[in-house]
């Protein structure tokens, strides 16, 4: 079946000239109107060009001709690139300290990228939540041991990733930790040790930080010995 048929689902207009009067018929003949004139013979049918428009078959063949103000211009999908999802609104994230009621849904989210949440009620950290209305986008707390502080349960919701959250997040802790005195932050991490590097964390052996944050649930038992421990003076 050659190309209207297959666009109209009906034979193809032909020539009553004879058919040795007739001029070879080239392949673009058939797509170009101006060609099919020259080499068919015929007045192409004006009807022809919105079809070509509108259907998705020639999506193609549409991205190189002139379509006329009554054509929709229709992207090919084989040569459309897809937009990247838009980046959320950060500006309307509300960041706040946690309360009681909120940890519930903060341990849903830990658990949920293997962070350890168990001794959360026990601990009771510094919780500073990031709020998209009722949901939580990202948490980050601090466990203060004297003049240091373990930065922990850094965690952005797998929707918000990759918009600066977690860039954000962390700065506001450091700011927090700042004000309160806190002179070192020291973190734990099996997964993201990049991602604080470029936050100016430092790898640091496990003995090079205090005793008492050494106790701590998440050195003594929740991170395993394979945990990279790395700080950043806040000074
Ligand atoms: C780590 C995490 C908090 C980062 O949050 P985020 O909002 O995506 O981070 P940002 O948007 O601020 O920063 C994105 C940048 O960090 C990098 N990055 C994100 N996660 C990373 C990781 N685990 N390791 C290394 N780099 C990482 C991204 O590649 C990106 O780099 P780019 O700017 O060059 O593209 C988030 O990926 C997460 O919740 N991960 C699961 C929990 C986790 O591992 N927490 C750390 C516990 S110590």
């Amino acid at each position: 079946m050659d190309f209207c048929s297959l666009i109209r689902g009906t034979a193809p207009a032909r020539s009553t000239r004879p058919a040795a009067d007739r001029p070879p018929r080239s392949r673009s003949a058939r797509f170009a109107p101006r060609l099919w004139q020259q080499n068919v013979g015929l007045t192409a049918p004006p009807l022809i060009v919105r079809i070509l428009c509108r259907t998705r078959v020639t999506d193609a063949i549409h991205s190189r001709i002139d379509t006329g103000p009554n054509c929709r211009r229709l992207t090919p999908p084989m040569l459309h690139k897809p937009n990247p999802a838009p980046a959320p609104p950060l500006s309307n994230l509300l960041v706040r300290a946690a309360t009681a009621s909120d940890l519930d849904l903060i341990r849903t989210l830990l658990e949920g990228d293997g962070l350890p949440a168990s001794d959360l009620e026990a601990v009771r950290p510094g919780f500073l939540l990031a709020c998209a209305g009722t949901q939580i986008a990202g948490a980050g707390a601090l466990e203060r041991y004297g003049e240091a502080a373990l930065l922990r349960s850094l965690v952005v919701a797998a929707a918000w990733r990759g918009h600066g959250l977690g860039h954000r997040l962390v700065k506001s802790l450091e700011r927090q930790a700042r004000a309160a005195g806190v002179r070192t932050l020291v973190l734990l991490t099996q997964t993201a040790q990049e991602f604080f590097a470029r936050l100016d964390y430092q790898v640091i052996a496990r003995e090079q930080t205090p005793a008492a944050l050494r106790s701590s649930s998440e050195f003594r038992s929740l991170c395993p010995a394979s945990a990279i421990c790395m700080a950043k003076s806040l000074r």
